[in-house]
């Protein structure tokens, strides 16, 4: 990059450095790609894995599924209830949405507070839409974290990500502690027919009315994918007759066969689960920030950048800089980058030079290229695990507001797919699939609903 201080050597040395350990060769994904099919083959026999391959008990829609239900929607800083109808000929209303900002105290306390507040959101739901609380009803809950399911309405929490730790919670059927908190408070007749994670719900939604549509993603707080395997090569199933295929879970945020950088491993070593979750801690919204937080506090140290004490304080403070933040950053094309005047000056720093204000958008944008380029590596994985010549149309259905919003997030992976692929790479169609944690959710109670009876 061009910059006034380019005169001085240390400058241009680390500047180097950082654009060479943030970057994914096409070298690289190939070998991420190998590394995938490895992991994915180990954790769907049952073996020891950093890919958990979870089964979900259900297949993707076959788009005549019907009914009301409602819906919940747990994975993030927000708890959503939401009622859904759906026509059976691919159509969907919701019909209310309420949504509640789960507060830290909840994220970190225990879970029983946790449930507690989830039960009362629900109460306070059926209230307002003068539901009755002895109404019988069916529930489907989308539940993002890793779940080891048991059946279609069961499983257990197997660790917590995305900052929660709440207590008594791993290890416990969340269904279980959904319905004792509600039973707590009176309620008696709603029946929880889905447990669902976010991705599955996603796949689900988006194959209700796209039927080529066989990946479901998740690029946003946290990252995820799932797609539907043929039952006869989940080695380690004890369940059903191995004859159809079923959708799994695949837990990839935790894949951890990756390069990772010193800044990777501090952001590693500062979270709730160290070890854990390493790719989503490179590629999701809720880290980029931080990483780049990390890399501008070390630049600061080396006095690379805003020599102004303020910003010392500023990048010091975990949290400070939000994966908005650059986003709204790299969407500012005007040569003064007054988006990252707004943001420092926000913080009272003072002494703002261009050269810095490059520097800081030079860096976000090696940080969010390798976000892009690790989720297109874990993309084509999965497409080639289906599919190893890409002879089909794939639709990958995402949702998250990385790729929904982040500048030129979309454009940056497909650039992998062309690199792999070349004209083949228009087989791999990434579109967003709108709310499958409400709409997905319902889709698949209805699913059991239909198995059932
Ligand atoms: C969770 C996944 C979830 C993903 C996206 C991850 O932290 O482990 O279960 O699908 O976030 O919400």
């Amino acid at each position: 990059m061009s910059t006034k201080t380019k005169t001085t050597t240390a400058y241009d040395e680390f500047v180097s450095y950082l654009e060479k350990i943030f970057a994914v060769s096409t070298d690289e994904v190939k070998v991420i790609i190998k590394d995938f099919h490895s992991e994915m083959q180990k954790g769907l026999s049952g073996f020891e894995s950093s890919l958990k391959m979870l089964p979900s008990f259900t297949d993707r829609a076959k788009g005549i599924e019907k009914g009301k239900f409602i819906a919940l929607d747990l994975g993030g800083t927000n708890f959503r209830v939401i009622a859904v109808d759906l026509d059976g000929k691919g159509g969907t209303t919701i019909v209310g949405v309420n949504k509640y900002v789960i507060d830290k105290q909840y994220m970190e306390g225990s879970g029983e507070q946790l449930f507690d507040f989830i039960a009362n959101c629900i109460k306070g739901f059926m209230e307002g839409k003068n539901i009755p609380l002895d109404k019988k009803l069916e529930l489907a809950f989308t539940f993002s974290f890793p779940v080891e399911q048991t059946n279609v309405a069961a499983g257990k929490l197997l660790t917590w990500t995305k900052g929660f730790t709440a207590s008594g919670v791993v290890g416990e059927d969340i269904v279980v502690l959904l319905n004792e908190a509600l039973r707590k408070i009176g309620i008696k007749n709603l029946k929880v027919a889905a447990l669902v994670n976010d991705t599955v719900g996603t796949l689900v939604a988006k194959s209700y009315t796209e039927p080529s549509c066989d990946v479901g993603v998740i690029l946003g707080t946290g990252t995820n994918a799932c797609y539907p395997e043929k039952i006869i090569n989940i080695r380690k199933w004890r369940g059903m007759p191995p004859k159809g295929n079923m959708i799994i879970n695949m837990e990839w945020g935790n894949f951890d066969k990756l390069f990772v950088s010193p800044y990777d491993k501090d952001i590693d070593a500062a979270s709730p689960n160290p070890g854990k979750h390493r790719l989503e801690k490179m590629v999701s919204g809720m880290f980029l920030g931080e990483i780049l937080r990390v890399v501008v506090r070390d630049l600061i140290k080396r006095d690379l950048i805003f020599k102004d004490e303020s910003a010392t304080n500023l990048f010091s403070k975990n949290g400070s800089l939000k994966t908005e933040n650059m986003s709204n950053i790299e969407a500012d094309t005007s040569d003064n980058l007054g988006e990252v005047e707004a943001f420092i000056s926000k913080h009272n720093v003072k002494n703002i030079d261009q050269n810095s204000k490059d520097l800081l958008k030079h860096v976000s944008k090696l940080v969010s290229k390798r976000s892009a380029r690790l989720s297109a590596a874990a993309i084509a994985s999965v497409v080639l695990w289906m599919d190893p010549e890409l002879k089909n149309k794939h639709v990958i259905g995402i949702d998250g507001s990385l790729f929904e919003k982040y500048p030129g997030y979309k454009d940056m992976m497909e650039e992998v797919f062309i690199e792999l692929f070349k004209t083949h790479a228009k087989n791999i169609v990434c579109e967003h699939a709108r709310d499958g944690s409400g709409v997905g959710a319902a889709i698949i109670a209805a699913i059991a609903a239909s198995t059932e009876g």
